[in-house]
């Protein structure tokens, strides 16, 4: 399948590369600040993709059989910083790709968020579950889903993806690589005790688009998760003992959502995805956390750090 994608160098999009080149899929990753080579990929173009004709040149040029997105402004404090940048990047794009989705005839793949939801109820959250954003980054991945499914409703998939973890291209973008980041600093995160989050890695999650594109029968919004729901406490407490570093050397900051009531009210409190129809129907594993923690490598830019921790 010849696929057009966007984001080839982020957390999801490179692991989406290497999957799917492993399947014998013909990729062309679009890039945008990104100059280094990039495994994983036949070609690679750049391309800054708040240029909507820039962007219909590029697909009319490659008229891929299918368009995986995942290019965005992927970070809440991010849209509050730059909202236009995040409005034409999480919005607009996802909208302009539908168009050319359906233009084409390519099955889209669009990536949205666990964020969706208010983090309020005490049950996983279903598809059919009614969405209510507490913040810019997540009233922009509502609307994209809004918008891709009503342009393109036969050719879309929108999934709807957890916190990530895993091995990023820059070591510094999933859960773990952040943590190693900030002890590699001196500093001291602070982990919340009662905000719940399910995560999975990356390249689960790039393995399950690839299955989804392979397998054909898929269209409108899905959930994908790990199958662990857990609080950001301890997720960071056993990657700290997976990686077998101490409290002096790794320390963390335990926090309660009550006593941040200002930034807990634009961050759901729990988010665990209920994964019908997914699950037990793909191959694709849904994976524990343990099975995350054993695929997590030390960052190479820290090291340094961890071997003098
Ligand atoms: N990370 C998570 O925990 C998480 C969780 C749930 C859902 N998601 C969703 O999954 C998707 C992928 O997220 P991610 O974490 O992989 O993102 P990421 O690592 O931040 O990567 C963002 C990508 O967007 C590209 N990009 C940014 N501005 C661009 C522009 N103007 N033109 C073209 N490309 C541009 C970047 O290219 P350059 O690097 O070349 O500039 C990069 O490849 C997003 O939709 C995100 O909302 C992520």
């Amino acid at each position: 399948m010849k696929i057009l994608l966007t984001g080839a160098s982020g957390l999801v999009g490179h692991a989406f590369a290497q999957s799917a080149q492993r399947r014998g899929h013909h990729v062309i990753g679009l890039v945008n600040t990104h100059t280094a080579d990039l495994t994983g990929l036949a070609s690679k173009r750049t391309a800054d993709l708040t240029d909507e004709h820039a962007l219909t040149a590029l697909v009319l040029d490659t008229f891929p059989d299918a368009i995986v997105n995942c290019a965005a402004v992927a970070e809440p404090a991010q849209c509050d910083a730059d909202p236009a940048r995040a409005q034409a990047l999480n919005v607009a794009l996802p909208a302009h790709l539908a168009r050319l989705a359906h233009h084409v005839s390519a099955r889209l793949v669009h990536l949205s968020s666990e964020q969706v939801f208010d983090g309020t109820a005490t049950h996983a959250y279903s598809v059919k579950s009614p969405v209510k954003p507490l913040n810019l980054y997540a009233r922009q991945k509502v609307e994209s889903e809004r918008l891709v499914h009503t342009t393109a409703p036969d050719f879309a998939i929108t999934l709807r993806a957890p916190l990530l973890s895993g091995n990023s291209l820059t070591g510094k973008r999933s859960l773990h690589e952040r943590l190693f980041a900030d002890w590699s600093a001196g500093k001291t995160p602070k982990v919340y005790t009662d905000e719940i989050r399910q995560p999975c890695t990356a390249a689960n999650l790039a393995e399950l688009m690839v299955e989804l594109l392979e397998r054909n029968d898929v269209r409108g919004i899905v959930h994908w998760a790990g199958a662990d729901a857990l609080s950001r406490h301890e997720l960071a407490v056993r990657i700290r003992t997976h990686f077998k570093l101490s409290e002096q050397s790794a320390p963390l900051e335990a926090i309660t959502r009550e006593a941040n009531p200002r930034e807990a009210s634009k961050r759901p409190a729990r988010l665990a995805l209920d994964l019908k129809p997914l699950a037990g129907v793909v191959k694709t594993p849904i994976e524990s956390f343990a099975a995350q923690l054993d695929q997590f490598i030390i960052p190479p830019a820290y090291r340094a750090w961890y071997f003098s921790a």
